[in-house]
């Protein structure tokens, strides 16, 4: 089996592909308010995308993660989920989601084989979720969440984004959600990705030792050596089942141990969160259909594009235009 390896000796082994640019909230530190998002017809079929995991599977990748967007507003996701779900050899299929829909999809998520979900939650104070997501109600999330908890999940994290004076405060109630839930928690630092007005990112910046320090206050932090080959580092807690993670881009920069590559909802193969360089996935598949042997040779060439790590600084410095919505983090 040929296998995905870049000019730094790293091995691909986790695609997350963004199913949609859409969404159906506006997240202040993600998306502006008003955004135009892209054509229909420009956004992969899911069939195209379906091709997409197949062959990346085939070169070799064990991990493959359905983004957005909100991949949720995706009409017809639960029919991509269960053809992604069926493929020999991949051996984690995750998604990341708001939990809007969940209420609805989870079920059929799950049956479908997906075995893991990520839900973004920053806050538990629902003026303060509207504040942040613009357009999303707390409390439909949390029924989300908890419909995913029934639905039976290998495992449920929650992803909180903390922000110096919008919810740093709430640390350490995140954490005993997680707890009371029996699911786990990663903290994110934010990424300076796309130009959002109304929001200054020098202003919120919050690193994950800041984070880390409020957490160990009440419960002692024990490092594990677990990984989901995601970025997140995780600890345990003596008392309880639920890991706490965190993911650090600035503070501890991961890049040395890169092991993903993201599709976007337009079939660009992009290399690296925080640069451009990519390949054009659809114009091979359109122009070369049914070509699976031309499709991995791109993919194989592309690896060398691969750069060796993104320079974010905190400063209020873009240096990627694309918004988050358009790679799915
Ligand atoms: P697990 O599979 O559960 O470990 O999750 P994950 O961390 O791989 O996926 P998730 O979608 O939960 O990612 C959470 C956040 O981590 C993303 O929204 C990004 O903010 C950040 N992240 C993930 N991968 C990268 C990366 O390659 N580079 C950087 N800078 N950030 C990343
Ligand atoms: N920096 C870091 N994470 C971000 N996300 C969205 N925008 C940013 C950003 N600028 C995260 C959300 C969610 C996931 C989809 O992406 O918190 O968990
Ligand atoms: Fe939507 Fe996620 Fe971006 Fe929020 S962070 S606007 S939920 S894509």
């Amino acid at each position: 089996m040929q296998s995905l390896i870049d000019g730094f000796g790293r091995t691909v082994r986790y695609v997350r592909l963004s199913v949609t640019d859409r969404c159906d909230f506006r997240c202040v530190y993600c998306m502006a308010e008003e955004m135009t998002f892209l054509p229909r017809a420009q956004v992969l079929t899911l069939e195209e995308m379906a091709t997409l995991c197949r062959v990346f599977v085939e070169l070799g990748a064990e991990k493959i993660r359905l983004t957005g967007g909100e991949p949720l507003v995706r009409r017809n996701i639960e029919t991509l989920v269960a053809e992604v779900g069926a493929l020999p050899g991949l051996r984690d299929f995750a998604m990341t989601t708001n939990g809007a829909g969940l209420v609805k999809a989870a079920q059929a998520l799950r049956e479908g084989g997906l075995k893991r979900l990520n839900i973004s939650l920053d806050t538990l104070d629902p003026y303060r979720f509207r504040e942040l997501t613009r357009t999303g109600s707390l409390d439909r999330v949390i029924d989300g969440i908890r419909a995913a908890c029934d639905a039976g999940f290998e495992r449920i994290k929650l992803n909180a984004l903390i922000l110096k004076g919008r919810n740093d405060d709430e640390v350490l109630d995140l954490v005993d959600f997680a707890r009371a839930e029996g699911v786990d928690i990663s903290f994110i630092e934010e990424m300076p990705l796309g130009e959002t007005i109304g929001h200054d990112r020098t202003e919120t910046f919050c690193s994950s030792d800041t984070v880390r320090a409020t957490i160990e206050a009440r419960h002692a932090l024990v490092p594990t050596t677990e990984s989901t080959l995601g970025p997140s580092k995780y600890y345990r807690m003596a008392d309880s089942d639920s890991r706490v993670g965190f993911i650090s881009p600035h503070s501890h920069n991961f890049c040395a141990a890169c092991n993903r590559v993201r599709v976007t909802a337009e079939g660009r193969l992009l290399l690296c969160l925080g640069n451009e360089h990519s390949v054009d996935l659809r114009a091979v598949m359109r122009r070369h259909p049914g070509d699976l042997e031309r499709l991995k040779a791109v993919i194989v060439a592309a690896m060398l594009k691969k750069p060796e790590r993104h320079h974010f600084t905190t400063d209020g410095d873009v240096q990627v235009v694309r918004f988050m919505n358009m790679t799915g983090g």
